[in-house]
């Protein structure tokens, strides 16, 4: 099974891309995930959404390839980065890639909510009808670290045993779902 990550930080040290990398390696004989960077695409631009530039036509042949998406949010002012919904608005016009595609939402935040009031407008972005994705529902299944400069190690891996554990139930729940 082939995934795509997508990360909302482009912060050196961002604990969200810190969260996707032990995602690939912990469950590397379940699936393989890639980790798309979004930094180098442009502003939206609705003038190109039917001509996209080089960058943004092969990001979106990437996530249409893909048999899911995994997609670590920091929370940014009570809502998603700019960048992530950047690279949510181009996939959401011109050919609609994202379409049906099995998601899976985590977050890492330094605070004590972990991501959540992002989490839930990502939810509800991902349900807009240009993205139309399959989001995993949540009812226990939020990947919501909190305080996470207590929760990994200096080589980034994810050190919080209940975290870890939580982290394979929602993943095994997800590659059921996919
Ligand atoms: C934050 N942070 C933050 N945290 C939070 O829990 N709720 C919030 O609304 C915000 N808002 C916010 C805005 C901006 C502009 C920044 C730079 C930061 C703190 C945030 O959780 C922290 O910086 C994380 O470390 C960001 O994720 P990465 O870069 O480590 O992946």
């Amino acid at each position: 099974m082939k995934l795509v990550g997508l990360v909302g930080s482009v912060r050196k040290n961002s604990y969200n891309a810190m969260l996707l990398g032990f995602i690939g390696q912990r469950y590397e004989k379940d699936f393989h995930l890639d980790v798309t960077d979004i930094s180098s695409l442009p502003y939206f631009n609705q003038d190109e959404e039917n001509d996209a530039p080089t960058v943004v036509r092969s990001f979106k042949q990437t996530i249409l390839d893909a048999d899911g998406l995994v997609i670590a949010t920091p929370e940014y002012n009570w809502s998603i980065p700019g960048i992530l919904k950047n690279a949510l608005d181009w996939l959401s016009r011109g050919e609609r890639v994202a379409a049906g595609k099995p998601v899976l939402i985590v977050g890492a935040s330094t605070g004590m909510i972990g991501t959540l009031r992002a989490q839930v407008h990502l939810r509800q972005i991902l349900s807009s009808p240009g993205l139309d994705c399959r989001v995993l529902p949540p009812g226990g299944n939020e990947v919501l670290v909190t305080f996470a400069a207590n929760k990994f190690n200096e080589g980034g891996q994810l050190t919080d045993e209940p975290t870890v554990l939580f982290l394979d139930t929602v993943v095994h729940k997800f590659l059921d779902f996919v």
